[in-house]
């Protein structure tokens, strides 16, 4: 079965995106998953994340949308194997953010990534794309190549509006490029279930997006900081606390629900007891 390419989007920052694809990658592969992961944030994060501040990439998600005779399956040569187990990667460097205003207004722009990643859904069974927090060519092309969507959130006003946003990206990809993208939901993260005002943004939430509200969220947990900073999956810290295991608790339960959701299906057989 042909893998499933999801992108993962808020146009605000700072709500998880990174660190959401990162782990959700790292316990896809945990389930026998062929997982890449793909970086179209000018930021880098997710790549500085999987290959240490040193990196130096060779080719990065900025060339593949500079090239205008990009072939189906040239990102095959973008590919580098991340120090995290058995995750794939295209970088990103910072360059890419100069993508939109140098190479924006050349014919076939957004579709380059999704040309480029054409046939690699043989070679994967779950490609996650990480975006920048804006609506941009960027987000547009990582839309162009996905099946669907991931919209992640804070609980705030500002994620809301932002979580609006990329709809209406989604939308703008089905009217432009006649190209369906599936909405795979509003996960919130970084709730605080003390918080009254957490309780009163979920409420807003529930009333703009209904049915695709999530009912699993993710905890604001320390444990997605320390993990960030140690470079590792939140089920990979080397002291483990309380935290880090309702972290991967929570993590387990958006890996379930987003394999049902996307239809995504593991192709390596575990034996690992609970992975
Ligand atoms: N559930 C969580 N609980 C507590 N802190 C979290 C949680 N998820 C992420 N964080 C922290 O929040 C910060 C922002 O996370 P991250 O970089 O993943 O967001 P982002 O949406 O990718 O940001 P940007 O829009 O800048 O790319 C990081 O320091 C991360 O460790
Ligand atoms: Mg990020």
């Amino acid at each position: 079965m042909a893998g499933r390419v999801i992108t993962v989007g808020n146009h605000k920052g700072g709500v998880s995106k990174t660190s959401l694809v990162a782990n959700i990658a790292a316990d896809s592969v945990r389930r026998g998953c062929r997982t890449l992961v793909v970086d179209m944030d000018a930021q880098a994060n997710l790549s500085e994340l999987l290959m240490g501040h040193d990196f130096q990439p060779e080719t990065t998600t900025s060339d593949l949308l500079a090239s205008p005779d990009i072939e189906a399956g040239d990102a095959a040569e973008a590919i580098v194997s991340t120090q995290w187990h058995g995750i794939d990667l295209i970088p990103a460097e910072s360059d890419l953010e100069n993508r939109e205003a140098e190479n924006g207004a050349e014919p076939g722009v957004a579709r380059r990534l999704a040309t480029s990643l054409e046939g690699l859904r043989d070679r994967y069974d779950l490609v996650l794309i990480d975006t920048p927090p804006r609506i941009s060519l960027e987000l547009t092309s990582a839309l162009l190549a996905s099946d669907g969507v991931l919209i992640v959130a804070e609980p705030d006003a500002d994620a809301r509006k932002g979580a609006r946003r990329v709809m209406g990206a989604v939308e703008a990809a089905a009217a432009g490029f006649d190209h369906k993208v599936a909405v795979y939901g509003v996960l919130l993260t970084k709730m605080d279930q003390r918080l009254v005002s957490h309780a009163t943004e979920r409420a807003q939430f529930l009333q703009a997006f209904g049915d695709l509200m999530w009912r699993d969220s993710i905890r604001d947990r320390a444990a997605w900081r320390t993990a960030k900073s140690e470079r590792v999956p939140v089920f990979g810290l080397r002291r483990r606390d309380t935290g880090s295991h309702e972290a991967e608790g929570d993590l387990v339960r958006v890996v379930d629900e987003l394999f049902v959701r996307a239809g995504v299906q593991p192709s390596i057989p575990t034996t690992v007891e609970g992975a």
